[in-house]
């Protein structure tokens, strides 16, 4: 076994070791103002929406996890066809290990096979080159990618990477030239306008912000460390609620998209009310995968469809775009972070 095929199972096992279904995200210190005429029809109620020059059926998504070792080709392939059941779509793991190691290939391909018509995306880190983002891109035949930004995790793993002084002009020349719709990520850090700016200055026009609230790459890597823990650290970044809120005055710049500690259906809308274009999951997924297989994790997804529904009928929204007018009441401490950072 490889030392990356090693690391990719240490992630599933720690992030369902440290799996938590409480709250730890800001969803629940922002409430919906309930209005009792919604005027609508269920009916006309659409889930439809687009990222990345994809059109989907229901705005969540598989978002990026896994790949690099046996365990986790049948992990991907069971995802793969929990997408396939429910029309999702879905994004493999970091490429890396398979751009390293050929033979490792086929744990991400199989998400292809297992879903041919599916929309895919393929997911690699910011210092790969060009020609590395084709060749993943290449492996999953995937309709879009994602490139991960993940310096904490780097810096916490004690074999993470060290030089970021290439990232952006990385992220820049695949943008431009990779071929697919481009979509740059955190790893549940979060992002700051700043950060966002800087992205969307360089060409990148579909962003997650994925915050701080769920799978925690801190502490994960911190259990993988046999020199002194960071615990200090397992707070850092921003949450996916305050991401989004950073993310407003760029609004109409790029499209957004939510993750971190995404956990139902209603921070699903909670998320599109905040201006996110679709939604990913990736510990909840994975939990879901563990525990109850992909037949009754397809069942879920459909019932999480309904719920959505659901809740934009009592809100009296007939789309996801309509949902980004909606009226929400946050506790003090996301204001005072707005206040502090001049966010209307
Ligand atoms: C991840 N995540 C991730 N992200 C990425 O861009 N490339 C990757 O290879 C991985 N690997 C990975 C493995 C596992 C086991 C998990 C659970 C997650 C991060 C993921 O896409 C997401 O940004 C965060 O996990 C926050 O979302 P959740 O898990 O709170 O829904």
């Amino acid at each position: 076994m490889t030392l990356d095929s090693n690391r990719k199972d240490q992630h599933v096992v720690l992030a369902e070791k440290q799996y938590q279904p409480t709250d730890l995200s800001d969803f629940g210190k922002m409430r919906f103002v309930h209005h009792s005429l919604p005027n609508l029809k269920v009916a006309d109620i659409s889930l439809q929406t687009e990222m990345a020059g994809m059109s989907l059926a229901a705005p969540f998504y598989i978002n990026g996890m896994t790949g690099g070792s046996e365990r986790t080709k049948q992990i991907n392939a069971d995802l793969a066809m929990v997408a396939k059941m429910t029309g999702l779509a879905m994004a493999s793991g970091s490429v890396s290990a398979a751009l390293k190691d050929p033979s490792v290939s086929d744990s991400f391909s199989v998400i292809r096979k297992v879903n041919p018509n599916g929309r895919i995306m393929a997911n690699i880190g910011a210092h790969h080159s060009l020609d590395n983002a084709k060749r993943a891109v290449a492996i999953l035949e995937a309709d879009a990618l994602q490139i991960h930004i993940n310096a904490p995790q780097e810096m916490i793993m004690p074999e993470g990477d060290r030089d970021f002084t290439m990232w952006l002009r990385q992220i820049e020349e695949i943008t431009a030239h990779v071929g697919v719709p481009v979509i740059v990520k955190e790893v549940g850090f979060g992002m700051s306008r700043e950060t966002i700016g800087q992205l969307i200055a360089v060409g990148v026009r579909t962003i997650d912000v994925s915050g701080k609230g769920g799978t925690n790459f801190a502490a994960i890597e911190n259990a993988r460390r046999t020199a002194i823990a960071y615990d200090d650290l397992e707070n850092w970044g921003q949450s996916t609620v305050i991401s989004l809120l950073e993310a407003d005055v760029h609004r109409g710049k790029a499209e957004f998209l939510a993750s971190g500690g995404i956990k139902s259906p209603l921070d699903i809308v909670k998320a599109l009310s905040l201006g996110a274009k679709a939604v990913g999951l990736s510990g909840q997924f994975l939990h879901m995968l563990l525990s109850d297989g992909p037949e009754k994790t397809a069942e879920t997804v459909e019932a999480w469809k309904e719920q959505i529904t659901t809740v934009m009928a009592m809100l009296g929204k007939v789309s996801v775009a309509d949902l980004a007018r909606t009226d929400l009441i946050f506790q003090r401490d996301i204001l005072d972070w707005c206040d502090m950072r001049g966010i209307d």
